[in-house]
């Protein structure tokens, strides 16, 4: 799929205030610093569309992309920055579940994970609670770039076991670089299969 347009829509601190639209949507999330905004960044070709930093706890809000005037990307907070209070940490995972269990028009989350990591609890019980409210995911492996190729695919093997061990099936698995552009194609690929099954519904 090509990218024609991107442009920011608006920033909401809630659900009940996201853009009252009921375009295909498609959010981000994981833990603070996994490369969320960059990945945005990196599909989009926008370099500046979402804010970046090298510090985690940049994105605060729920940030709506509009893409080829037809369907939505959307950046969350990250979950799990330990810096931050227990109780902003209790609101941006709030934030999360709601967002995940009330948003009408999100289509597919994608899970990130740093791919240099074992697999880390808070993930796992992040992507464990995702599979249980029954709501569509994918696991995006992130900075792919930082190792070499035999050590991705031992990550992704290690990774597809620890899940096995609670689940039957997996999601579809992605291993992407914002830096070098890695899986861009495999994504975008994949969102557009899934906005031509819902225009075909729809239709
Ligand atoms: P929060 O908004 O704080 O939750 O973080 P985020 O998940 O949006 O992460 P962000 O995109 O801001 O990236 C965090 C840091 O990781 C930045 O310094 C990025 O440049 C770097 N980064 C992100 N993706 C990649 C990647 O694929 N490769 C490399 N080498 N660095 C990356
Ligand atoms: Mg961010």
């Amino acid at each position: 799929m090509l990218i024609h347009s991107a442009t920011f829509v608006q920033s909401s601190p809630s659900v009940k205030s996201c853009p009252q639209s009921t375009l295909p949507e498609y959010a981000f999330i994981g833990r603070s610093n996994v490369g969320k905004s960059s990945l945005i960044n990196m599909l989009t070709g926008h370099k500046g569309l979402a804010m970046t930093s090298q510090k985690p706890g940049k994105t605060q809000l729920i940030n709506h992309f509009l893409i080829n005037q037809s369907w939505h990307l959307v950046d969350l907070p990250g979950y799990g920055y330990a810096r931050r209070s227990l109780e902003q940490r209790e609101q941006f995972r709030k934030l999360i579940t709601q967002y995940v269990s009330k948003r009408e028009a999100l289509v597919n989350l994608f899970v990130l994970v740093d791919i240099r990591h074992e697999p880390q609890r808070i993930d796992l019980e992040f992507i464990n609670e995702m599979g249980e409210k029954g709501i569509p995911f994918s696991i995006v492996f992130t900075k792919a770039d930082k190792i070499g190729k035999q050590v991705q695919q031992e990550a992704v093997e290690a990774y597809r076991s620890r899940l096995l061990e609670d689940w039957e099936e997996l999601p579809p698995l992605f291993v992407t670089s914002a830096s070098t552009g890695m899986g861009r194609d495999e994504l975008l690929d994949y969102i557009d299969q899934l906005n031509r099954m819902i225009a075909e519904q729809e239709s």
